[in-house]
């Protein structure tokens, strides 16, 4: 295993995809055969010196290099963050010199996509209009948000035709925003009224914007798509495609002519070579979800005959599928083993819960929040318990996901150790 900033592993990967033989790299790389081989079986450090030389002679990208548990050996299972860690990161933030929002941090995690804050809602308003001059608005952030309300809170938003809007929202409400959807929020009375913010990082990654701006400002609003109506073909996506083959009208209606299939997505993706997901539009959907918990979707679980959980489905959007959010209800003492694929996020909304993890019980209070690794099994033990939990999935998920998948079984584990010759 890696036990260096710069990796040996990676470095057979980069030689395999460069087609260079151990001593081919020796020489081109003017160092010693017996060097290479030492470097490449884990006996020698990969040096600074030969990464500069590495990156100068081939096509490589330091990052590509880096050993990322160089700096953290283990990634938690679980990590803890109680509300009395969390007054101590109390901040008051001013807006136009007033006293604004009391920000504190809960649970965080390296390796986890969300960045999660308890925001007390400090501004107070004496009417709902949107145009309330106290409110005072952000120009809205890159990471997705979702937001569930403790309180009596207004939550301010720009809609999607442009006009400054207002939800009034209590206890148990939620809503999901877009990246870049101006917003601010303002408490109703004088009570200790709060949101938990839970942003979240999904495809819209710092190696994408790297990539854009690679490509430039011009170009990147070339490669867009109009997402706008989800019930049509999308002619933007088609016409990407058609470009890449040089594709010509004429050659396109003599192939759709030959295609006996009647479904136009079908066809389409046949003629094009490629899935029938990728030449549909979008779901027509807005850039701000209100989920008020009278009207939420609420089930048992595991069914209604066992009634063990109560859930509530919270605010989600379809441009993050995989990213949901539901609350739950314990209404019975239980031993009913959770796991998922997500990064998770839970927040205690209830006096007192049990947690459960391997044989581990935990016993954590209102306002204290917890966050689990994917997969990682546990389950809320007590009657009465109520959490709130986000999942959000990072970038095994989407056409991420479904070329991991195409791989199969079998050579997954290649993907993640990827260390011998394969030619
Ligand atoms: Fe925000």
């Amino acid at each position: 295993m890696d036990t260096k900033l710069f990796s040996t592993v990676r470095l057979r990967q980069i030689l395999n995809d460069l087609k260079r033989r151990p001593e081919d790299a020796a020489r081109e790389l003017k160092i010693s055969h017996t060097k290479i081989k030492k470097i490449l079986n884990g006996k020698a450090n990969l040096d600074f010196k030969t990464v500069k030389k590495i990156i100068k002679i081939w096509p490589v990208q330091v990052d590509s290099l880096i050993n990322h548990k160089f700096f953290y050996k283990k990634s938690p299972d679980i990590k803890i963050f109680t509300k009395k860690q969390s007054l101590k990161t109390s901040r008051i933030i001013k807006r136009n010199g007033k006293d604004y929002y009391e920000y504190r941090d809960t649970v965080m995690e390296k390796f986890a996509p969300f960045r999660p804050e308890w925001i007390r809602t400090i501004c107070k308003v004496n009417n709902n209009k949107p145009t309330n001059k106290n409110v005072i608005w952000n120009k809205g952030h890159l990471l997705h948000q979702f937001t569930y309300f403790v309180g009596n809170i207004n939550f301010y938003y720009v809609n999607d035709k442009g006009v400054k809007s207002v939800a009034k929202m209590k206890t148990g409400d939620s809503m999901y925003i877009s990246p870049y959807v101006p917003h601010s929020f303002a408490s109703r009375d004088n009570l200790e009224n709060f949101i938990i913010a839970l942003t979240y990082l999904d495809k819209v990654t710092p190696q994408l914007q790297d990539n854009l701006t690679l490509i430039g400002n011009l170009n990147a609003k070339k490669i867009l798509v109009d997402v706008k109506d989800g019930s049509k073909i999308n002619k933007d996506l088609i016409k990407r495609f058609k470009n890449n083959l040089l594709l010509t009208d004429e050659e396109i209606s003599k192939r759709l002519k030959k295609i006996k299939k009647n479904n136009v997505y079908e066809k389409y993706s046949n003629i094009l070579g490629v899935n029938t997901k990728d030449v549909m539009a979008f779901d027509k959907r807005n850039k701000v979800t209100i989920n008020k918990k009278n009207n939420s979707n609420k089930w048992y679980f595991p069914n209604s005959r066992q009634k063990t959980f109560q859930i509530s489905e919270l605010a989600s959007s379809k441009f993050v599928p995989d990213a949901k959010s539901i609350e739950i209800n314990v209404l019975k003492n239980n031993y009913i083993v959770l796991e998922n694929f997500c990064h998770q996020y839970l927040y205690v909304l209830s006096d007192n819960i049990k947690l459960k993890h391997n044989s581990k019980i935990f016993k954590l209070n209102r306002d204290d929040t917890f966050y689990l690794k994917p997969f990682v099994k546990f389950s809320i033990i007590n009657k009465n318990a109520n959490v709130l939990i986000l999942r959000v999935p990072g970038n095994i998920s989407g056409d991420n996901l479904l070329q991991l998948s195409q791989l199969g079984k079998k050579n997954i584990e290649r993907v993640l150790s990827e260390n011998s010759r394969w030619y």
